[in-house]
């Protein structure tokens, strides 16, 4: 067991645990974060994506030791305190377009969403939304791709 200190969402947090532990694992079981989600665990479905310093990544992917103390992780949960509002663009994009139906690609969905609008700028175009890869079991892609475009613009 080894002590690992990070950032997540504004918060300095330190948890025990082995260093092969991924960093899902300790989001959801030690940190109780439960918006980033468990697909598959491989870095494919990317149901889990959240951002490290501002970019996506797949923390199922990535052991937590992994992680330096330097480190800023922002889930779901701080993605509108990261823009100091009470909901991210991209959220009342979604809401506006009715987006989710079972609801549980949608945090992955959006923080794929935001980081890719954040490096693309807000005239993004089809083949920027393609690199989108994140799974949605009950096909919500066209309004996924409608709500980023709308959000696009907010942002
Ligand atoms: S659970 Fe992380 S990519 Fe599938
Ligand atoms: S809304 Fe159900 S998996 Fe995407």
């Amino acid at each position: 067991m080894s002590t690992h200190v990070f950032n997540v969402n504004g918060r300095r947090v330190s948890v025990e645990c082995d260093d092969s532990v991924r960093l899902l694992w300790v989001l959801r079981d030690l940190l109780g974060i439960h918006g980033p989600k468990y697909g598959c665990g491989l870095n494919v479905c990317k149901a889990c994506t959240s951002h490290i310093n501002g970019t996506a990544f797949n923390p199922c992917s990535v052991p937590v030791s992994d992680i330096k103390e330097s480190d800023e992780i922002t889930t779901i949960e701080g993605l509108a305190a990261s823009v100091g509002k009470d909901l991210h663009p991209m959220q009342e994009a979604w809401l506006e377009g009715d987006v989710a139906q079972c609801g549980y690609c949608q945090p992955g969905q959006i923080m794929a969403a935001a980081a890719l609008v954040k490096e693309k700028g807000a005239d993004i175009s089809d083949d920027d939304l393609d690199q989108i890869r994140n799974i949605c079991r009950c096909g919500t892609y066209h309004r996924i791709r409608e709500a980023i475009k709308a959000g696009a613009a907010k942002m």
